[in-house]
């Protein structure tokens, strides 16, 4: 799978975006470490905070599926019908991809015609993490 191919994957689910209060669409698509791929867009709310973003949708799934082991996600988002914005991951879904993704985990973010790529360790350092609680 080349970075390229995993962020159509993101830019097929960011067409599913539910996303009529802030009209801000976001695609997500993760890879594990056996191959499969894990779509997720962002769900908005009425009452705006139960708000899901992408990248938890993408994760929520492939956890709840028996996945636990991932190598990269790609991210794509922006507003309107194209994903023209280069979109980083918020602070609470940083915090729920470090659950599962190791330093060297892969980001593919941007877009298909500007990919940047940047490791877990790069966009988060210094996390809290289940080796904090023992
Ligand atoms: N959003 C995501 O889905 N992922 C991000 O990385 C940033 C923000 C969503 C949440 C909300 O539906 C919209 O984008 C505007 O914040």
């Amino acid at each position: 799978m080349t970075d390229r191919e995993l962020m159509q994957y993101a830019v097929e689910a960011r067409k599913k975006s539910y996303s009529p209060y802030s009209n801000f669409r976001v695609g997500a698509a993760l890879l594990s470490k056996n191959g499969k791929v894990y779509t997720g867009c962002n769900i908005e709310n009425a009452a705006y905070t139960p708000t899901n973003c992408a990248e938890r949708t993408a994760i929520f799934k492939a956890v709840s599926e028996g996945e636990r082991e991932f190598t990269a996600i790609a991210i794509v988002g922006g507003k309107g019908e194209e994903p023209a914005d280069f979109c980083a991951p918020c602070g609470v879904c940083r915090q729920v991809l470090a659950e599962f993704c190791n330093g060297d985990f892969r980001l593919v973010l941007g877009t298909p015609e500007n990919i940047q790529t940047f490791t877990f360790a790069e966009i988060l350092p210094y996390s809290f993490g289940k080796s904090d609680l023992h």
